[in-house]
């Protein structure tokens, strides 16, 4: 399926949308340029499943953590883009994240792709002419 954002003031409606559609999947790839919006997405997501702090911190960290304020939930955001080698990710323990049945969302998910759990969901993200994002499941 297609879910269109507009502009950044829809966002959080695009998200209501892409959660209505992860039915019982857990582990989500984004893929998509530098600046195609990924992160933004990923955030919006998180708030809507009642994040109350998506903090975008200045310091790298290829993992944060989120709890759910609804649910309790706990919720993964990785970004793999500065991962030079697979050992960083083995050391981090991905296997304790990936396969935990918590949810996780992957930017830069190419540099990890031997590492994906086989049914994770591929979404794309693009950019397109007007500005606005289209994102693909
Ligand atoms: N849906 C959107 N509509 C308009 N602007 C957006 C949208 N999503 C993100 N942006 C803008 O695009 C820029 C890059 O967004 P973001 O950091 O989310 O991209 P990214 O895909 O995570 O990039 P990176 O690969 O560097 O992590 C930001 O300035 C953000 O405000
Ligand atoms: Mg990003």
């Amino acid at each position: 399926m297609e879910i269109r954002i507009q502009s950044l003031e829809h966002i959080h409606e695009a998200a209501r949308e892409f959660i209505a559609a992860m039915g019982d999947n857990t582990v989500f790839a984004l893929y998509g340029k530098m600046g195609a919006g990924k992160t933004t997405f990923v955030k919006a997501v998180c708030e809507e499943l009642g994040v109350e702090d998506v903090i975008s911190s200045p310091t790298f960290a290829i993992v944060n953590e989120y709890r759910s304020e609804k649910g309790g939930e706990l919720i993964y955001h990785f970004d793999f883009y500065r991962i030079k080698k697979l050992s960083e990710v083995y050391d981090m323990g991905y296997e304790d994240y990936f396969f935990s049945g918590a949810l996780c969302f992957i930017e830069w998910p190419e540099l990890v792709e031997e590492l994906l759990p086989g049914d994770a969901v591929k979404v794309t993200i693009e950019e397109q002419a007007d500005g606005s994002r289209l994102i693909a499941l």
